[in-house]
Protein backbone atom coordinates (compact mmCIF):
# COMPACT_ATOMS: atom_id res chain seq x y z
CA UNK A 1 0.00 0.00 0.00
CA UNK A 2 1.58 3.45 -0.90
CA UNK A 3 1.87 5.84 1.80
CA UNK A 4 0.67 9.38 1.53
CA UNK A 5 3.16 10.84 3.93
CA UNK A 6 6.83 11.39 4.47
CA UNK A 7 8.12 9.44 7.90
CA UNK A 8 10.59 11.93 7.77
CA UNK A 9 9.85 14.39 10.86
CA UNK A 10 12.67 17.14 11.18
CA UNK A 11 12.08 18.22 14.72
CA UNK A 12 9.62 15.93 15.89
CA UNK A 13 11.95 14.84 18.79
CA UNK A 14 11.54 18.67 20.32
CA UNK A 15 8.02 19.10 19.94
CA UNK A 16 5.28 18.61 23.22
CA UNK A 17 3.86 15.31 23.48
CA UNK A 18 0.55 16.48 22.41
CA UNK A 19 2.36 18.31 19.34
CA UNK A 20 3.91 15.22 18.64
CA UNK A 21 0.69 12.67 18.87
CA UNK A 22 -1.16 15.52 16.80
CA UNK A 23 1.47 15.56 14.15
CA UNK A 24 1.04 11.72 13.80
CA UNK A 25 -2.46 11.92 13.77
CA UNK A 26 -2.68 14.08 10.94
CA UNK A 27 0.20 12.46 8.77
CA UNK A 28 -1.16 9.40 8.96
CA UNK A 29 -4.43 10.54 8.82
CA UNK A 30 -5.52 8.37 11.92
CA UNK A 31 -9.54 8.03 13.21
CA UNK A 32 -10.24 10.23 15.71
CA UNK A 33 -11.22 7.23 17.77
CA UNK A 34 -8.00 5.74 17.01
CA UNK A 35 -5.85 9.05 17.99
CA UNK A 36 -8.01 9.32 21.01
CA UNK A 37 -6.83 5.48 22.25
CA UNK A 38 -3.49 7.18 21.89
CA UNK A 39 -3.84 10.22 24.51
CA UNK A 40 -2.35 9.89 28.14
CA UNK A 41 -6.22 9.19 29.26
CA UNK A 42 -6.78 6.61 26.49
CA UNK A 43 -5.50 2.82 26.40
CA UNK A 44 -6.30 -0.13 28.13
CA UNK A 45 -8.82 0.37 30.97
CA UNK A 46 -8.86 -1.75 34.20
CA UNK A 47 -11.89 -3.50 33.29
CA UNK A 48 -10.79 -4.51 29.66
CA UNK A 49 -7.46 -5.71 31.44
CA UNK A 50 -9.84 -7.76 34.18
CA UNK A 51 -11.33 -9.64 31.00
CA UNK A 52 -7.18 -10.29 29.71
CA UNK A 53 -5.75 -12.01 32.48
CA UNK A 54 -6.62 -13.10 36.15
CA UNK A 55 -6.26 -11.82 39.70
CA UNK A 56 -5.98 -8.43 37.72
CA UNK A 57 -5.30 -5.27 40.31
CA UNK A 58 -4.55 -2.53 37.97
CA UNK A 59 -2.80 -1.64 34.65
CA UNK A 60 1.07 -1.43 33.92
CA UNK A 61 1.96 1.67 31.67
CA UNK A 62 4.90 1.61 29.48
CA UNK A 63 6.50 4.53 27.02
CA UNK A 64 4.94 4.76 23.43
CA UNK A 65 7.30 6.37 20.57
CA UNK A 66 6.48 6.25 17.15
CA UNK A 67 10.25 5.60 15.31
CA UNK A 68 10.47 8.03 11.96
CA UNK A 69 12.20 7.81 8.65
CA UNK A 70 11.70 4.33 8.24
CA UNK A 71 11.01 3.69 4.89
CA UNK A 72 10.33 -0.24 3.75
CA UNK A 73 9.78 -1.83 0.58
CA UNK A 74 9.81 1.25 -0.90
CA UNK A 75 6.33 2.60 1.66
CA UNK A 76 7.37 5.70 4.17
CA UNK A 77 6.38 3.55 7.33
CA UNK A 78 6.38 5.04 11.14
CA UNK A 79 6.45 2.34 13.47
CA UNK A 80 5.23 2.74 17.34
CA UNK A 81 7.55 1.13 20.09
CA UNK A 82 6.52 0.19 23.31
CA UNK A 83 9.85 0.56 25.37
CA UNK A 84 11.47 1.70 28.66
CA UNK A 85 14.91 1.97 27.48
CA UNK A 86 16.09 5.36 26.57
CA UNK A 87 18.09 5.87 23.35
CA UNK A 88 16.30 2.93 21.40
CA UNK A 89 13.81 4.87 19.49
CA UNK A 90 16.09 7.12 18.57
CA UNK A 91 18.63 5.17 17.44
CA UNK A 92 16.19 3.33 15.69
CA UNK A 93 15.10 6.35 13.70
CA UNK A 94 18.41 7.89 13.11
CA UNK A 95 20.00 4.44 11.42
CA UNK A 96 16.46 4.57 9.65
CA UNK A 97 17.28 8.46 8.18
CA UNK A 98 21.11 7.01 7.35
CA UNK A 99 19.10 3.72 5.50
CA UNK A 100 16.97 6.39 3.68
CA UNK A 101 20.06 7.28 1.94
CA UNK A 102 20.69 4.02 0.14
CA UNK A 103 16.99 3.39 -0.62
CA UNK A 104 15.77 2.34 2.94
CA UNK A 105 15.11 -0.80 3.82
CA UNK A 106 14.03 -4.15 1.53
CA UNK A 107 11.95 -6.52 3.25
CA UNK A 108 10.56 -10.43 2.72
CA UNK A 109 8.92 -12.92 4.34
CA UNK A 110 7.88 -16.50 4.13
CA UNK A 111 4.35 -17.97 4.09
CA UNK A 112 3.16 -17.79 7.13
CA UNK A 113 3.93 -21.74 8.49
CA UNK A 114 4.26 -22.82 12.19
CA UNK A 115 4.76 -25.96 13.26
CA UNK A 116 2.61 -28.15 15.82
CA UNK A 117 4.74 -30.98 17.64
CA UNK A 118 2.95 -34.22 18.97
CA UNK A 119 5.27 -36.46 20.82
CA UNK A 120 4.28 -40.33 20.44
CA UNK A 121 5.75 -42.90 22.82
CA UNK A 122 5.80 -46.18 23.17
CA UNK A 123 5.58 -46.52 19.39
CA UNK A 124 6.45 -50.22 18.51
CA UNK A 125 8.57 -49.27 15.25
CA UNK A 126 9.93 -46.04 14.54
CA UNK A 127 10.65 -46.96 10.74
CA UNK A 128 7.25 -48.49 10.14
CA UNK A 129 5.45 -45.27 12.34
CA UNK A 130 7.34 -43.19 10.22
CA UNK A 131 5.89 -44.36 6.89
CA UNK A 132 2.81 -45.43 8.18
CA UNK A 133 2.33 -41.45 8.85
CA UNK A 134 3.26 -40.95 5.10
CA UNK A 135 0.58 -42.93 4.19
CA UNK A 136 -1.91 -40.88 6.05
CA UNK A 137 -1.12 -37.69 5.89
CA UNK A 138 -4.05 -36.78 3.54
CA UNK A 139 -6.74 -37.67 6.47
CA UNK A 140 -4.49 -36.65 9.15
CA UNK A 141 -4.06 -32.85 7.27
CA UNK A 142 -7.73 -33.17 6.83
CA UNK A 143 -8.53 -34.18 10.48
CA UNK A 144 -6.64 -30.88 11.42
CA UNK A 145 -8.20 -28.78 8.91
CA UNK A 146 -12.06 -29.51 10.72
CA UNK A 147 -10.39 -27.34 13.83
CA UNK A 148 -10.23 -23.70 12.44
CA UNK A 149 -12.79 -22.85 9.78
CA UNK A 150 -12.10 -19.34 9.57
CA UNK A 151 -8.39 -19.94 9.02
CA UNK A 152 -9.07 -22.47 6.24
CA UNK A 153 -11.55 -20.22 4.64
CA UNK A 154 -8.75 -17.41 4.74
CA UNK A 155 -6.90 -19.92 2.31
CA UNK A 156 -4.72 -21.46 5.46
CA UNK A 157 -4.39 -24.54 7.26
CA UNK A 158 -2.56 -27.61 7.68
CA UNK A 159 0.41 -27.97 4.87
CA UNK A 160 2.14 -30.83 5.92
CA UNK A 161 3.29 -33.42 8.16
CA UNK A 162 6.82 -34.81 8.99
CA UNK A 163 8.35 -37.60 11.19
CA UNK A 164 10.92 -37.14 13.18
CA UNK A 165 12.09 -40.19 15.38
CA UNK A 166 14.65 -39.91 18.29
CA UNK A 167 15.98 -43.11 18.83
CA UNK A 168 17.17 -41.99 22.01
CA UNK A 169 16.22 -39.84 24.72
CA UNK A 170 15.95 -39.63 28.49
CA UNK A 171 12.88 -42.09 28.67
CA UNK A 172 13.68 -44.15 25.54
CA UNK A 173 12.81 -43.98 21.96
CA UNK A 174 10.23 -41.33 20.65
CA UNK A 175 8.49 -39.82 17.60
CA UNK A 176 7.73 -36.54 17.23
CA UNK A 177 5.43 -35.27 14.49
CA UNK A 178 5.48 -32.24 13.07
CA UNK A 179 2.12 -30.25 11.81
CA UNK A 180 2.70 -27.84 9.51
CA UNK A 181 0.25 -25.25 9.41
CA UNK A 182 -0.60 -22.12 7.73
CA UNK A 183 -2.11 -19.35 9.92
CA UNK A 184 -2.53 -16.54 7.37
CA UNK A 185 -2.74 -13.29 10.07
CA UNK A 186 -3.13 -14.49 13.15
CA UNK A 187 -0.05 -15.85 14.87
CA UNK A 188 -1.66 -18.86 15.41
CA UNK A 189 -0.18 -20.88 18.28
CA UNK A 190 -4.29 -21.40 19.40
CA UNK A 191 -4.98 -22.52 16.00
CA UNK A 192 -1.99 -25.07 16.32
CA UNK A 193 -2.80 -25.92 19.67
CA UNK A 194 -6.12 -27.03 18.84
CA UNK A 195 -5.44 -28.98 16.05
CA UNK A 196 -2.47 -31.02 17.28
CA UNK A 197 -4.87 -32.43 20.30
CA UNK A 198 -7.13 -32.65 17.20
CA UNK A 199 -5.01 -34.71 15.39
CA UNK A 200 -3.43 -36.92 18.64
CA UNK A 201 -6.12 -39.70 18.47
CA UNK A 202 -5.67 -40.36 14.89
CA UNK A 203 -1.72 -40.52 15.18
CA UNK A 204 -2.02 -42.88 17.98
CA UNK A 205 -3.90 -45.14 15.95
CA UNK A 206 -1.90 -44.37 13.08
CA UNK A 207 1.38 -45.59 14.98
CA UNK A 208 0.47 -47.56 17.86
CA UNK A 209 1.81 -45.34 20.39
CA UNK A 210 1.09 -42.95 22.99
CA UNK A 211 0.73 -39.11 22.42
CA UNK A 212 1.64 -37.16 25.03
CA UNK A 213 2.87 -33.52 24.66
CA UNK A 214 0.82 -31.76 21.70
CA UNK A 215 1.95 -27.88 21.56
CA UNK A 216 2.97 -25.57 18.80
CA UNK A 217 6.84 -24.82 18.11
CA UNK A 218 8.31 -21.58 19.38
CA UNK A 219 11.43 -22.42 16.98
CA UNK A 220 9.45 -20.96 14.20
CA UNK A 221 11.84 -21.61 11.55
CA UNK A 222 9.01 -21.96 8.32
CA UNK A 223 8.36 -18.36 9.16
CA UNK A 224 10.81 -16.13 8.47
CA UNK A 225 11.63 -12.35 7.81
CA UNK A 226 14.04 -11.14 6.46
CA UNK A 227 15.38 -7.61 6.48
CA UNK A 228 18.70 -5.69 4.44
CA UNK A 229 20.07 -1.96 3.57
CA UNK A 230 22.62 -0.79 1.84
CA UNK A 231 24.21 2.58 3.98
CA UNK A 232 26.43 4.70 1.44
CA UNK A 233 29.89 5.61 2.99
CA UNK A 234 29.51 9.65 2.86
CA UNK A 235 26.39 8.52 5.35
CA UNK A 236 28.54 6.65 7.72
CA UNK A 237 30.83 9.51 8.77
CA UNK A 238 30.55 12.00 11.72
CA UNK A 239 32.66 13.81 14.13
CA UNK A 240 35.74 12.72 13.53
CA UNK A 241 35.13 9.48 12.20
CA UNK A 242 35.30 9.01 8.14
CA UNK A 243 32.90 6.85 6.51
CA UNK A 244 35.11 4.02 5.94
CA UNK A 245 36.14 4.16 10.14
CA UNK A 246 32.65 3.65 10.94
CA UNK A 247 32.25 0.82 8.43
CA UNK A 248 35.18 -1.02 8.98
CA UNK A 249 34.45 -0.81 12.78
CA UNK A 250 30.25 -1.90 12.52
CA UNK A 251 31.67 -5.49 10.52
CA UNK A 252 35.01 -5.98 13.09
CA UNK A 253 32.01 -5.49 15.52
CA UNK A 254 29.42 -8.01 13.74
CA UNK A 255 32.75 -10.48 13.62
CA UNK A 256 33.07 -10.73 17.34
CA UNK A 257 29.18 -11.62 17.35
CA UNK A 258 29.58 -14.24 15.14
CA UNK A 259 32.47 -15.99 16.36
CA UNK A 260 31.39 -15.66 20.46
CA UNK A 261 28.45 -16.33 22.07
CA UNK A 262 29.39 -14.51 25.02
CA UNK A 263 28.82 -11.01 22.11
CA UNK A 264 26.13 -12.57 20.16
CA UNK A 265 23.55 -12.62 23.13
CA UNK A 266 24.24 -9.07 24.10
CA UNK A 267 24.50 -8.29 19.90
CA UNK A 268 21.20 -10.30 19.22
CA UNK A 269 20.00 -8.39 22.76
CA UNK A 270 20.07 -5.24 20.80
CA UNK A 271 18.26 -6.04 17.94
CA UNK A 272 15.45 -7.53 20.27
CA UNK A 273 15.28 -4.00 21.89
CA UNK A 274 13.59 -2.51 18.55
CA UNK A 275 11.80 -6.36 17.65
CA UNK A 276 9.94 -6.17 21.12
CA UNK A 277 9.17 -2.97 21.35
CA UNK A 278 6.97 -2.89 18.12
CA UNK A 279 5.94 -6.47 18.59
CA UNK A 280 4.79 -5.52 22.04
CA UNK A 281 3.21 -2.13 20.74
CA UNK A 282 0.69 -4.30 18.30
CA UNK A 283 0.01 -6.56 21.01
CA UNK A 284 1.88 -10.06 20.24
CA UNK A 285 3.62 -12.40 21.74
CA UNK A 286 7.11 -10.80 22.65
CA UNK A 287 8.51 -14.50 24.53
CA UNK A 288 7.38 -16.48 21.76
CA UNK A 289 9.21 -13.99 19.18
CA UNK A 290 12.13 -13.87 21.86
CA UNK A 291 11.96 -17.85 22.27
CA UNK A 292 11.85 -18.22 18.39
CA UNK A 293 15.08 -15.28 18.03
CA UNK A 294 17.45 -17.18 20.49
CA UNK A 295 16.61 -21.10 19.57
CA UNK A 296 17.29 -20.04 15.72
CA UNK A 297 20.39 -18.05 16.62
CA UNK A 298 21.68 -21.42 17.88
CA UNK A 299 20.20 -23.46 14.73
CA UNK A 300 23.93 -24.42 13.75
CA UNK A 301 24.59 -25.83 17.66
CA UNK A 302 26.78 -22.77 18.41
CA UNK A 303 24.79 -19.82 19.58
CA UNK A 304 25.69 -16.80 16.74
CA UNK A 305 24.62 -13.20 15.52
CA UNK A 306 21.20 -12.63 14.08
CA UNK A 307 22.13 -10.29 11.67
CA UNK A 308 25.35 -10.49 8.97
CA UNK A 309 27.25 -7.12 8.17
CA UNK A 310 29.67 -6.73 5.37
CA UNK A 311 31.06 -4.72 2.55
CA UNK A 312 29.68 -4.04 -0.82
CA UNK A 313 32.04 -3.90 -3.90
CA UNK A 314 31.70 -0.22 -3.96
CA UNK A 315 32.21 0.07 -0.79
CA UNK A 316 29.09 1.00 1.09
CA UNK A 317 28.35 -0.95 4.20
CA UNK A 318 25.75 -3.93 3.97
CA UNK A 319 23.56 -5.03 6.79
CA UNK A 320 21.15 -8.34 6.83
CA UNK A 321 18.67 -9.57 9.68
CA UNK A 322 16.51 -12.78 8.99
CA UNK A 323 14.97 -14.69 12.06
CA UNK A 324 11.42 -16.11 12.83
CA UNK A 325 8.83 -13.54 12.88
CA UNK A 326 5.37 -15.44 14.00
CA UNK A 327 3.49 -12.23 14.84
CA UNK A 328 -0.30 -11.98 13.83
CA UNK A 329 -2.31 -8.73 13.11
CA UNK A 330 -5.90 -11.05 14.27
CA UNK A 331 -6.71 -12.85 17.15
CA UNK A 332 -5.46 -12.47 21.12
CA UNK A 333 -4.28 -8.93 22.29
CA UNK A 334 -3.96 -7.13 18.55
CA UNK A 335 -7.66 -6.94 18.50
CA UNK A 336 -8.41 -6.69 22.51
CA UNK A 337 -6.48 -4.22 23.59
CA UNK A 338 -7.11 -0.84 21.99
CA UNK A 339 -4.10 0.51 21.84
CA UNK A 340 -2.61 -2.62 19.87
CA UNK A 341 -5.15 -2.09 17.27
CA UNK A 342 -4.24 2.15 17.26
CA UNK A 343 -0.50 0.87 16.52
CA UNK A 344 -1.75 -1.23 14.00
CA UNK A 345 -3.99 1.32 12.53
CA UNK A 346 -0.82 3.49 12.70
CA UNK A 347 1.57 1.04 10.22
CA UNK A 348 -1.47 0.73 8.23
CA UNK A 349 -0.64 -3.06 7.16
CA UNK A 350 -2.91 -5.22 5.61
CA UNK A 351 -1.48 -9.23 6.31
CA UNK A 352 0.82 -10.53 9.34
CA UNK A 353 3.66 -10.59 6.63
CA UNK A 354 3.79 -6.67 6.50
CA UNK A 355 4.08 -6.15 10.14
CA UNK A 356 6.77 -8.98 10.13
CA UNK A 357 8.75 -7.25 7.88
CA UNK A 358 8.29 -3.90 9.63
CA UNK A 359 9.27 -5.77 13.31
CA UNK A 360 12.79 -7.61 11.07
CA UNK A 361 13.57 -3.44 9.64
CA UNK A 362 13.77 -2.21 13.26
CA UNK A 363 15.41 -4.93 14.42
CA UNK A 364 17.86 -4.09 11.55
CA UNK A 365 17.82 -0.62 12.22
CA UNK A 366 18.57 -1.02 15.82
CA UNK A 367 21.26 -3.47 15.92
CA UNK A 368 23.23 -0.74 13.14
CA UNK A 369 22.60 2.19 15.83
CA UNK A 370 24.07 -0.09 18.60
CA UNK A 371 27.31 -1.17 16.47
CA UNK A 372 27.74 2.32 15.01
CA UNK A 373 27.92 3.75 18.91
CA UNK A 374 30.31 0.59 20.08
CA UNK A 375 32.35 1.21 17.06
CA UNK A 376 32.98 4.47 17.74
CA UNK A 377 32.46 6.52 20.84
CA UNK A 378 31.25 4.08 23.12
CA UNK A 379 27.17 3.50 23.86
CA UNK A 380 27.37 5.86 27.11
CA UNK A 381 28.37 9.27 25.47
CA UNK A 382 24.36 9.17 23.99
CA UNK A 383 23.25 7.56 27.39
CA UNK A 384 25.04 10.21 29.02
CA UNK A 385 22.69 12.96 27.34
CA UNK A 386 19.58 11.32 27.92
CA UNK A 387 20.45 10.66 31.60
CA UNK A 388 21.80 14.46 31.46
CA UNK A 389 18.21 15.45 30.59
CA UNK A 390 16.76 13.26 33.53
CA UNK A 391 18.98 15.19 36.27
CA UNK A 392 18.51 18.47 34.20
CA UNK A 393 14.67 17.74 34.85
CA UNK A 394 15.35 16.42 38.07
CA UNK A 395 17.17 19.51 39.44
CA UNK A 396 13.86 21.79 38.42
CA UNK A 397 14.73 22.66 34.62
CA UNK A 398 12.16 23.24 32.21
CA UNK A 399 11.49 23.53 28.55
CA UNK A 400 14.70 24.76 26.21
CA UNK A 401 16.64 24.41 30.00
CA UNK A 402 16.23 21.24 29.60
CA UNK A 403 18.52 20.55 26.75
CA UNK A 404 20.81 23.26 27.34
CA UNK A 405 21.41 21.93 31.10
CA UNK A 406 21.88 18.70 29.76
CA UNK A 407 24.56 19.81 27.05
CA UNK A 408 26.34 21.45 28.94
CA UNK A 409 26.91 19.05 31.98
CA UNK A 410 27.23 16.19 29.43
CA UNK A 411 30.20 18.19 27.58
CA UNK A 412 31.92 19.04 31.10
CA UNK A 413 31.34 14.84 31.83
CA UNK A 414 29.84 16.35 35.20
CA UNK A 415 26.51 14.65 34.87
CA UNK A 416 25.30 15.62 38.75
CA UNK A 417 22.54 17.57 40.66
CA UNK A 418 24.37 19.92 42.29
CA UNK A 419 25.91 21.28 39.19
CA UNK A 420 22.59 21.37 36.89
CA UNK A 421 21.65 23.32 39.82
CA UNK A 422 24.21 25.57 39.39
CA UNK A 423 23.66 25.94 35.57
CA UNK A 424 20.53 26.64 36.24
CA UNK A 425 21.52 29.48 38.99
CA UNK A 426 23.68 30.78 37.09
CA UNK A 427 20.97 31.41 33.88
CA UNK A 428 19.03 33.56 36.54
CA UNK A 429 16.25 30.49 37.73
CA UNK A 430 17.01 29.65 41.25
CA UNK A 431 17.06 25.15 40.92
CA UNK A 432 15.04 23.30 43.31
C1 LIG B 1 21.61 -2.28 25.12
O1 LIG B 1 20.25 -2.34 25.44
C2 LIG B 1 21.87 -2.97 23.80
C3 LIG B 1 23.35 -3.04 23.39
O2 LIG B 1 24.12 -3.65 24.42
C4 LIG B 1 23.41 -3.87 22.13
C5 LIG B 1 24.81 -4.23 21.67
O3 LIG B 1 25.73 -4.27 22.51
O4 LIG B 1 24.95 -4.50 20.45
C6 LIG B 1 23.94 -1.68 23.18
Amino acid sequence: MPSTFSSRLPGFYDMSLEARLRRIAEIAALPNEVRSVLEPEGGLSAEQADHMIENVIGVFGLPLGVATNFVINGREVLIPMAIEEPSVVAGASYMAKLARQGGGFRAESTEPLMIAQVQLLDVPNLTKAAKALQERKAEILARADQVDSVITELGGGARDLEARPFKKTAVGPMLVVHLIYDTRDAMGANALNTAAEAIAPLLEEVTGGRAHLRIVSNLADRRIARASCTIPLEALAYDQFSGERVRDGIVEAWALAEADPYRASTHNKGIMNGVDAVVIATGNDWRAVEAGAHAYAARSGRYTSLSRWWIEDEGSLAGELEMPMAVGIVGGATKVHPTAKACLALLDVSSAREVAEIVVSLGLAQNLAALRSLATEGIQRGHMELHARQVAIAAGAEGAQITRVAQQMASEGAVRLDRARELLREKGKKGK
